[in-house]
């Protein structure tokens, strides 16, 4: 795992858009693991301005996503289908038929979880996964004691969970209280990780799933276990991170960075 900080949330969202972009140009027809959450809004602007005034091209890719509540229609402004549609399937050139999340709407969601993974290693495979971290520590929707080895299924969701994004429901009450997610299995399956975290309020739990053990309680801190993860911060979630120096070092002189600074 590498850890790289930049002094502000945009010099952060900034970088990660440049790996991803790099990504895209490298391999156009890339498949893209994507993410949603506050966090990932910024990103995703991004994207959609390097989009228009870079020309981004998005024509080939392919996206999986790595959750959806359950219960919800594509169609609901809270479902993930809806977030990603609107701050960026719709605004770049991407075929939306080339863009998945699990259906939360799926009669069987433990078929559909399998489907879900079926999907996945018909193309081959995830060659970028993006990522946040939940104050619960989840990655996607891995809740507290998800399996190491776990695959995409149902996960009921913890009450820092649904304290954390009931807010974001006009009607809090409605908030699902399960989700269909990719397992911590199938995330670190894919071939580099990504996870970008911003803000203070993730200075606590990005330490613990950093730099303390590798616990099923924090879902993150598997991430340790991956052979290409970059967790990419800014000065205020790194904040309690004990090899600050260290990071901030790797980023001015690790030759795989050139590029980059
Ligand atoms: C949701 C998603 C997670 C994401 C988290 C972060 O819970 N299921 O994949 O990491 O949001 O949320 P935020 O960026 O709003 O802090």
């Amino acid at each position: 795992m590498q850890v790289i900080i930049r002094d502000t949330k945009e010099a952060a969202i900034h970088l990660t858009a440049a790996v991803l972009a790099a990504q895209l140009r490298t391999k156009p027809n890339s498949v893209l693991g994507l993410a949603t959450g506050r966090t990932m809004e910024g990103l995703y602007a991004r994207l959609v301005a390097m989009h228009q005034d870079e020309g981004l091209d998005f024509s080939l890719a392919v996206t999986f996503n790595l959750d959806e509540y359950v219960g919800l229609p594509a169609a609901h402004k809270n479902s993930y289908r809806y977030y990603m549609n609107h701050h960026l399937f719709n605004k770049v050139n991407i075929d939306v038929r080339n863009t998945h999340l699990p259906n939360g709407m799926a009669a069987d969601p433990e078929a559909e979880g399998a489907r879900y993974d079926g999907l996945i290693a018909d193309v081959g495979g995830i060659d970028l996964q993006l990522l946040s971290i939940g104050e619960s520590g989840h990655i996607g929707f891995n809740e507290p004691l998800s399996a190491m080895f776990s695959r995409t299924r149902v996960k009921a969701l913890t009450p820092k969970t649904v304290e954390q994004n009931a807010p974001l429901f006009d009607a809090p009450e409605e908030m699902p209280r399960f989700a269909i997610t990719m397992g911590v299995g199938t995330i670190l399956e894919a071939t580099r990780c990504i996870m970008l975290v911003t803000g203070a309020n993730k200075a606590d739990i990005i330490a613990r799933a950093v730099e303390g053990p590798v616990t099923s309680m924090i879902s993150a801190s598997a991430l340790q276990l991956h052979r290409s993860c970059t967790v990419i911060t800014d000065a205020a979630a790194a904040e309690k991170l004990e090899q600050q120096e260290y990071y901030r070092w790797i980023f001015d002189h690790d030759p795989q960075w050139d590029a980059f600074r």
